[in-house]
């Protein structure tokens, strides 16, 4: 097999991987062109007055078999509109994962209620529901399961503890469309779905967010909760009737997502067919787990996470990842590096000035914690994660050097263990 890159040999492929920060990466052309054309030229940037945001709100509502979607400016803003919409009382508990972007955590926040977060199954790096419940105290009104990576939590167990516990489901569904759940779109199983349409994501205008559901009376706030607590927005009969924020979306988004919808099947198909592809080629290597899915299910790969066992494999998953990546494959490792709770502006608990505020609003005794050995798991996953960038414009030759790259290393195990230990 020769000489691992990493040691001077040839790399296995020269591929330049398309990926999110370009063009060749992202699937923005003509149609979007059109619909901006047409959104200038009619002076009206603003949804008041404009068609673009109103039908792109049907759209998306339509495409996911929903009653109710309400657009906004970016993906944390759907969540804050989501929770704006359930409307908890300061000091209200919301559960989430311990992985995740700050964006499903700041509307929490900003709603004067407290995060807590459970730790995570390593099959599929969704919510473990048997933790979640140990976490469930009088206070928790929420929980917000997030598909990472494109693959579905498992939602049966989340949604019996909610109606056990007569709690509202905010699907985080920013890195999961397209993904399925025994056969049915995340983001319609629980009471509330949240989409990001940032830079990254399988479908983008730059930065923008999605909020859907079928619960009339949620359905009813959502667009209140995005638009100042103003009904009849445009008309004369100006009124507030609920607080909120402004997140509209604009036409100009709105002309990009409406064109980017019309995609979103084709993007979330030709990732699950290439995840898929790489996944069969390299899970039976030794110490790698690939993600598992549960019967009915599609992941979409926002990315690609495996799992390693370092005892195993005999090196760190940062070292494997130096090495697949020297031979030309597109990989990093650990993600978000460690449990988002164990980043600054949680671990320090200071939100709002010098206050305590609201993590004061727990009864004494009860004080949530970010700290280290909170989640074991979710530590875990981190230290062994490591993840294969997934775009839905790679050729099939692009991903064939993919799984080359992983044959050579793997290859080549006792190379890469003596060049490991050579390092230490
Ligand atoms: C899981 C998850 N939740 C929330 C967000 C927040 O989305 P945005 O960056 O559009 O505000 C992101 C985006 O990075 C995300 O990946």
């Amino acid at each position: 097999m020769g000489i691992l890159a990493i040691n001077g040999g040839d790399p296995v492929t020269q591929t330049k991987y398309p990926g999110v920060g370009s063009a060749a990466g992202r699937t923005i052309g003509k149609e979007e062109l059109a619909n901006l054309q047409e959104v200038v030229e009619s002076g009206m940037l603003n949804r008041s007055g404009g068609k673009f945001v109103p039908a792109v709100e049907r759209k998306f509502a339509e495409h996911l078999g929903m009653k109710y979607c309400a657009s906004s400016t970016s993906g944390t803003a759907a969540i804050h509109v989501a929770v704006g919409a359930v409307n908890p009382d300061p000091g209200d508990e919301i559960i989430t994962g311990s992985i995740t972007d700050m964006g499903t955590v700041i509307p929490i926040l900003a709603q004067n209620a407290i995060p807590v977060f459970a730790d995570l199954r390593r099959d599929n790096m969704g919510l473990d529901a048997t933790d979640v419940e140990r976490r469930i105290t009088e206070r928790t009104k929420a929980i917000i399961p997030v598909h990472l990576a494109g693959n579905a939590t498992d939602m049966d167990p989340i949604m019996a503890l909610a109606e056990k516990h007569n709690l509202y489901v905010i699907e985080d569904c920013s890195q999961a469309y397209g993904t399925l759940y025994k056969g049915r779109h995340v983001g319609t199983i629980g009471h509330l779905g949240t989409f990001s349409l940032q830079q990254s994501k399988h479908i983008t205008c730059g930065d923008g967010g999605l909020t859907v559901t079928n619960d009339d009376d949620l359905g009813d706030r959502l667009p209140l909760f995005a638009n100042k607590g103003w009904p009849n927005y445009g008309s004369a009969d100006r009124d507030y009737v609920m607080f909120g924020m402004n997140y509209r979306m604009t036409e100009l988004q709105a002309a990009v997502v409406h064109a980017q919808i019309d995609k979103v099947d084709w993007v979330t198909t030709r990732r699950a067919e290439i995840g898929d592809r790489i996944c069969a080629a390299v899970a039976d290597y030794p110490g790698i787990q690939a993600p598992s899915i549960t019967e009915g299910g599609r992941h979409t790969y926002w990315f690609l996470g495996l799992l390693v066992d370092q005892d195993i494999i005999g090196v760190s998953t940062t070292f494997l990842a130096r090495a697949l990546a020297r031979e030309g494959a597109p990989v990093s490792a650990h993600y978000i590096g460690r449990p988002i709770f164990m980043y600054d502006l949680l671990k320090n608990k200071r939100i709002y000035g010098n206050s305590d505020f609201p993590f004061n609003l727990q009864p004494a005794g009860r004080e949530v914690r970010y700290e280290q050995g909170e989640t074991p798991r979710t530590e875990a996953i981190l230290d062994d994660l490591l993840s294969v960038a997934v775009n839905e414009n790679y050729t099939d030759e692009a991903v064939d050097g993919i799984i080359a790259c992983f044959a050579k290393v793997f290859g080549n195990l006792d190379e890469l263990r003596e060049s490991y230990a050579a390092e230490q």
